[in-house]
């Protein structure tokens, strides 16, 4: 069975130019609760001076509409993050850094080994609080600043989270540049050492490669996958990054190669025809 984490309305919504109203956003998310996905991420609990389009994940969160068996997930960067994303009831946080430092730098002003000790007090409080907790490791194979990152620097990354205790760890190709070869020949160096941590792959598609890699990571064992429908996407401090791989073309490959996607795909297209309204595209 395939869970997918439709990432839409935080890496969908973070890179958009206009302003999308608080209740655009809350529409989109509840339209998305009605297509069987497992997983949406809601929103970030990253600075607002920083990413401005989800100052209002807080309003989001306590507005949606949510529906029983999904979990409603957001970006958490620093403690600061957590106390909001625990205001705002998330049923689960997404700690994030990268495989490439000038990336890392970029994004959230610090340094991967810096990033990884901020980490550290997020992780005790989840613990205790029951909290799950996904680990991003974002520019797994290419960084726009770096170019090629070295797979062995991503598997580094991937474990030093794996011993955080974080209990998913989602595989990021930031700028959607990896190849099916760079995807076999990174899942063969981290699966062996994930222990019960679950991977998922996080493919954005600048080079049309996305669902070839989805399908690759498919191959080699992986079941979570995190997309956004109409492949809407990008991160605002990887220059170049494009939408994210399109869920309803994650769940048509993956149907079509033999796997289980329990997802209404009409509802997906209502959810993508409600983004698409939001942010002023043609659908
Ligand atoms: P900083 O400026 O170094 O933070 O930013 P700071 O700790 O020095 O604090 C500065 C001010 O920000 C303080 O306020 C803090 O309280 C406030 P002041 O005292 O000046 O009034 N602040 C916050 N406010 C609200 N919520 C918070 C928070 N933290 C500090 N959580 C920081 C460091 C990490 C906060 C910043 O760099 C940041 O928010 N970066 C996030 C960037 C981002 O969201 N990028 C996109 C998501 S990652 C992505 O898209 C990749 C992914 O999709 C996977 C992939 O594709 O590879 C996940
Ligand atoms: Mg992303």
């Amino acid at each position: 069975m395939i869970r997918i984490v439709e990432v839409g309305p935080r890496d969908g919504l973070q890179n958009e130019a206009r302003t999308i109203p608080t209740e655009d956003k809350v529409a989109f998310v509840d339209a998305l609760s009605k297509a069987g996905l497992q997983e949406i991420e809601a929103g970030a609990f990253v600075s607002p001076e920083w990413v401005p389009q989800l100052a209002d994940s807080g309003e989001v969160f306590r507005r949606i509409h949510r529906a029983p068996g999904v979990t409603y997930s957001a970006l958490v960067p620093n403690e600061r993050g957590l106390d909001r994303a625990l205001e705002a009831r998330a049923d689960k946080i997404a700690v994030f850094t990268a495989a490439s430092e000038t990336f890392n730098q970029k994004n959230i002003n610090c340094s991967i080994a810096e990033s990884l000790r901020r980490f550290a007090p997020v992780l005790d409080r989840a613990r205790s609080l029951k909290l799950p907790v996904r680990g991003y490791v974002s520019t797994a194979f290419w960084c726009p600043y770096e170019g090629k990152v070295p797979p062995e620097k991503a598997r580094d990354v991937v474990v030093a989270l794996v011993d955080a205790g974080v209990e998913e760890v989602s595989i990021g190709d930031t700028i959607g540049k990896a190849t099916a070869a760079e995807v076999r020949d990174l899942l063969s160096r981290v699966l062996p050492l994930l222990g019960s941590v679950r991977p998922a792959m996080h493919f954005h598609d600048t080079y049309g490669q996305a669902i070839e890699n989805v399908l690759e990571s498919w191959r080699a064992g992986i079941r979570t996958f995190d997309c956004s429908v109409g492949g809407i996407g990008g991160c605002p401090y990887a220059p170049g990054a494009p939408g994210n791989v399109g869920t309803e073309a994650v769940v048509r490959a993956l149907r079509d190669a033999g796997a289980t996607v329990d997802v209404d795909l009409t509802a997906l297209e209502g959810a993508r025809r409600t983004a698409f309204a939001a942010l002023g595209r043609n659908s």
